[in-house]
């Protein structure tokens, strides 16, 4: 037995007060216990997401969200602008296509940034406002790039349509403010920053996406949000809810807001630079060069040539108990992740970065012991 290190991009080291509220028994969840439950976590989520919209609970995975993001509002045939740079843009695309939108897939490399000048003249040239909405993830997991949302949002502004936003590895993490930036569907999941398992995720509507609803004829069953707040109205849950799950939520939004929203933040922020000097520190060489543009809950790290990046995980895991992620997608075979979002504070970075440089060595790479360590000590220090 040993102490394992979760450093994928979720789902994230749970909290022991989250794994211990979620041994409470089972109770009726169409009683007045879980009537309670329901408003007061909803009322937090609210607070989680910067928004005065209601936030929709759906015993779901991120991608269940993501599905009811788009079934709800739209319809076959609604011309959908898919701003995309790396594998949950494809995603988000992948889901409106399968219910039969008509989707623009506005295409960057992944790693490079978002073509928000193209999408600006696109939503110009659209006179008779044909574009129905836009999907968008903030914080791409899968090459540890932060997209400009708020810069979406300025370029949407003369435009009627929607803005759906997957901010399922960032959320929390770093500002969001829904309200103020106008995203009409924001989206997230339990297992990222929450610190919570996986099996819940999140939804968020603004009065704009609630009108399309009404008319909105994609077909759906189980996530249809019209039913969810049919429930919510009665202090329930159309369908079973992960209760537990529902319990542990409680918790973790009272953790979440006890340690400070700002707090929160700066902490993403400490291990993200630690881990980037790092790397740098180790001579290895960061996907997102530009610190701007990097997500601050996951970094894809390039792999030199003559590295086995499977061999590399597995040697952090086995010899090591640091369990980190491969690349993602078309960066499978060159990229490797290091998460750092949720239940990750500043010792867990340390810990990487050891395991990192003593596999990387046991990989015959050219690594100084210590290297990278030393330079996530000093940035953490510098940073408290
Ligand atoms: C940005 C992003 N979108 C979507 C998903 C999919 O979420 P899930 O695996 O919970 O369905 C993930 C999961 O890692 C993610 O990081």
């Amino acid at each position: 037995m040993r102490k394992e290190f979760l450093m994928i991009p979720g789902p994230t080291p749970v909290h022991p007060d989250i794994t211990r509220e979620m041994s409470t028994p089972v109770f009726n969840h169409r009683g007045p216990k879980f009537k309670e439950l329901l408003e007061e976590v909803t009322e937090g989520l609210k607070n989680f997401f910067s928004t005065k919209n209601h936030v929709y609970i759906l015993t779901a995975s991120g991608t269940g969200a993501m599905e009811a993001g788009i079934v709800n509002v739209l319809s076959p045939g609604d011309r959908v602008i898919s701003m995309i740079n790396g594998a949950f843009g494809h995603r988000l695309a992948q889901i409106s296509e399968s219910y039969g939108a008509s989707v623009e897939k506005m295409e960057s490399d992944f790693g490079e940034p978002l073509k928000y000048d193209l999408l600006e003249e696109r939503l110009a040239q659209d006179t008779s406002k044909e574009i129905k909405a836009i999907t968008v993830v903030h914080n791409e997991s899968s090459t540890g790039m932060m997209n400009d949302v708020a810069r979406l949002s300025r370029i949407r502004q003369k435009h009627p349509c929607l803005i759906i936003v997957d901010t399922i590895s960032s959320l929390g993490a770093v500002s969001f403010p829904v309200d103020e930036w106008e995203i009409d569907v924001c989206l997230t999941a339990s297992q990222k920053v929450l610190m919570m398992p996986p099996g819940l995720s999140f939804v968020s509507v603004s009065k704009k996406a609630w009108d399309s609803m009404k008319s909105a004829s994609m077909s759906h069953f189980y996530f249809s949000l019209q039913r969810v707040q049919e429930f919510f109205d009665i202090g329930q849950t159309p369908f079973t809810p992960a209760v537990p799950q529902v319990v542990a939520l409680r918790k973790a939004l009272e953790l979440y807001f006890s340690q400070g929203r700002e707090n929160v933040y700066h902490r993403h922020e400490v291990v993200f630079q630690a881990l980037r000097a790092a790397v740098k520190a180790i001579g290895l060489e960061l996907l997102i060069k530009e610190e701007q543009l990097a997500s601050r809950t996951v970094t894809a790290i390039k792999a030199p040539e003559d590295l086995d990046i499977n061999q590399l995980r597995s040697t952090m895991r086995e010899n090591y108990g640091v369990e980190i992620a491969g690349g993602q997608g078309k960066l499978s075979q060159t990229t490797f992740r290091i998460g750092h979002l949720g239940g990750i504070f500043e010792m867990d970075i340390i810990a990487a970065v050891a395991a990192l440089e003593m596999a990387l060595l046991e990989q015959n790479q050219e690594v100084e012991l210590g290297s990278g360590v030393k330079a996530a000590q000093q940035t953490i220090m510098q940073m408290q």
